[in-house]
């Protein structure tokens, strides 16, 4: 057979085969090698079980990307590609000691591009993040040691060639950007004295330095002076109408609620969060018009006195501005205590609905798509499962992010795979799972850790002039529903009611049949309330390997690939 007949089907066959997948955004990126030559792009999708690379290396030669236990070639789970002068060539290779390499016998990587041109080759793969095959390595949310090696020619052998390991970890990556002109500054409380209760937040209104021009924020760390006190801290934009700086317990007075645009999050658990290279939190530039509002929710389990917190933010800031300003949305149920989860329920469901259609209407300027690229999910200590769905025209079309095991000790701000686009239009279901088979009394929506609540923060570019698009159900129709007159009269039975799995479960769906107030708010407090009903979740689909991969395509280019190496060691 000759070398081109068998090519030229290959060729045509890859081509198609990346054509078919939608193009993936590639959020992250890091060089593997000191000296910049090999650089890696990635991104995922969790529920689809796929991550996507692209492996760029100054060499006309061969590229070897993989994972290794130990950095070694021993257990290492690898690709090798290539152009060369008749096509190239792509395998799922797996190490043995340090000789080339053989093939798996099952080659699970699917090749989505593969181009040399100015002296670089670049390869875009794509495989599952769990392992298909014991030749391959799972990808875990723990960082792993990723190997490279490359050579400068196109014959894989062991001699002359630049190799080399970096640990990452790519499932829970937080970039480390090199700013030349980064500066910081801080926001913090200042020797606030801790009162001794279970539950506080202290909120304290406050100026930013003073910036001669607009800057983009890009990293955000917490300052933890208290870490055992300290449970989530929140920092809030003020409409121009809150001129004064002053202190206060948050909530108690009507004021503070008018600072209430989000601007950075951080729940315990967390650490430092930093945004993509495409965007920045903006700051200055605008006369200094706005205060701020710091919130700091002290969880003081044991009433400890006399205790001195000096806890907050510390914002790193450069004046290289970049493509997009950034912003954050809260989404979620109302805190409202008149929301009530029953006790001796394992699996409570409640919802809170963002109906995006409702922005154009409160926003006087042009609204936009928004790319989210990260989630902060928030319940308290009855919280277990958390999922975001997203939907368009009537129908899920993805979950913006889930989390099957919701751990409230860990509350980072989780960098999506990939960057996802909600539209103008679309709706966001927040749906919280609560464990209260150990309470005997109401759980209700509100401030302590013994209370509930059920809000995802979305880290979103470009920014929009909007803190909140929430629900909370009609309690009148509630009311109605469960047989009683008004409002009043459910928020009297409600708490002596005696719950079994029955009630429960007739509670819980009455509360997702009725109808909801969806309501979005602006960052100048201007809010728009409509009515709406809570839409069908899909089940979170199970991952296989399978389903990330297409037997019989695969089986053709393996065995094409099998055939064209054959053919190419015969010719060498
Ligand atoms: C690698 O190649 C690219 C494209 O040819 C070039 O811009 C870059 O400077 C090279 N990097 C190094 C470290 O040689
Ligand atoms: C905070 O307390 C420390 C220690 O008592 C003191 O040195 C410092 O001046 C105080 N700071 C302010 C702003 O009051
Ligand atoms: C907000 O309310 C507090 C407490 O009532 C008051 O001390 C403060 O001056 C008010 N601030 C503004 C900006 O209205
Ligand atoms: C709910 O919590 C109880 C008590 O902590 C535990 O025994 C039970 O397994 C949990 N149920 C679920 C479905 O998580």
């Amino acid at each position: 057979m000759g070398f081109s007949s068998v090519l030229v089907p290959l060729v045509l066959f890859v081509v198609h085969v990346s054509a078919v997948d939608e193009e993936p955004v590639l959020p992250f990126s890091e060089y593997l090698d000191q000296g910049s030559t090999i650089m890696l792009r990635w991104g995922f999708d969790t529920l689809k079980d796929t991550i996507v690379f692209e492996v760029r290396a100054n060499t006309t030669g061969w590229v070897g990307f993989g994972f290794s236990p130990n950095g070694g070639m021993n257990g290492a789970d690898m690709v090798i590609g290539g152009v060369d002068t008749n096509g190239f060539y792509f395998t799922d290779r797996h190490g043995v000691g340090n000789s080339l390499p053989p093939l798996d016998l099952q080659q699970d990587y699917k090749l989505l591009a593969l181009t040399e041109s100015d002296g670089q080759t670049v390869m875009k793969l794509q495989r599952s993040i769990r392992s298909c095959d014991e030749d391959d390595l799972p990808i875990t949310e723990m960082p792993i040691k990723l190997i490279y090696a490359y050579g400068q020619s196109d014959d894989i052998s062991y001699h002359r060639r630049q190799r080399g390991t970096k640990e990452v970890n790519l499932l829970k990556y937080m970039p480390q950007a090199k700013i030349s002109d980064s500066k910081y500054f801080d926001l913090t409380m200042t020797n606030f004295s801790v009162p001794a209760k279970s539950t506080h937040y202290h909120c304290k209104i406050m100026r930013l330095p003073e910036f001669d021009q607009k800057y983009h924020i890009y990293r955000v760390e917490p300052l933890l002076d208290n870490p055992d006190l300290v449970h989530h801290m929140l920092l809030y934009q003020c409409p121009p109408t809150v001129a004064t700086p002053y202190e206060h317990t948050c909530y108690t007075v009507e004021n503070i609620t008018k600072c209430n645009h989000a601007m950075a999050a951080w729940g315990v658990g967390g650490g430092a969060f930093e945004l993509p290279e495409v965007a920045g939190i903006p700051i200055g530039g605008d006369g200094g018009k706005h205060l701020y509002r710091l919130e700091l929710h002290y969880n003081n389990v044991n009433e400890t006195s006399g205790v001195i917190d000096n806890s907050g933010f510390r914002f790193y800031y450069t004046a290289q501005l970049r493509q997009h300003d950034a912003a954050v949305l809260q989404t979620g149920l109302v805190v409202d205590p008149r929301y009530a989860i029953p006790p001796k329920a394992p699996g409570f469901l409640s919802y809170g609905l963002c109906d995006t259609t409702s922005i154009p209407q409160v926003l006087s300027e042009p609204t936009h798509d928004l790319q989210v690229f990260s989630v902060m999910l928030h319940t308290h200590l009855a919280g277990r499962k958390m999922r975001v769905g997203h939907f368009r025209d009537g129908e899920q079309i993805d979950f913006l992010i889930t989390n099957e095991h919701y751990d409230f000790e860990y509350q980072q701000a989780a960098n999506l795979g990939e960057t996802k686009t909600v539209k103008m239009g679309d709706k966001l279901l927040v749906e919280c799972t609560y464990n209260t088979s150990n309470r005997s009394r109401l759980t209700r929506m509100g401030l302590s850790t013994t209370d509930e609540m059920c809000m995802a923060f979305l880290y979103y570019y470009p920014a929009m002039n909007i803190s909140h698009c929430i629900s909370f159900p009609d309690l009148q129709a509630l009311s109605t529903k469960m047989g009683v007159n008004n409002e009043k009269e459910w928020l009297r039975l409600m708490s002596t009611k005696t719950w079994n799995e029955m009630s429960v479960n007739d509670y819980q769906e009455t509360l997702k049949r009725i109808q909801q107030y969806a309501i979005v708010v602006t960052a100048s407090d201007n809010a728009s309330y409509s009515t709406r009903t809570i839409p069908e979740l899909k089940t979170t689909p199970p991952v296989t390997c399978e389903g990330n991969r297409s037997e019989v395509m695969r089986l053709a280019v393996s065995l094409w690939l099998f055939v064209v190496l054959t053919a190419a060691s015969a010719l060498t």
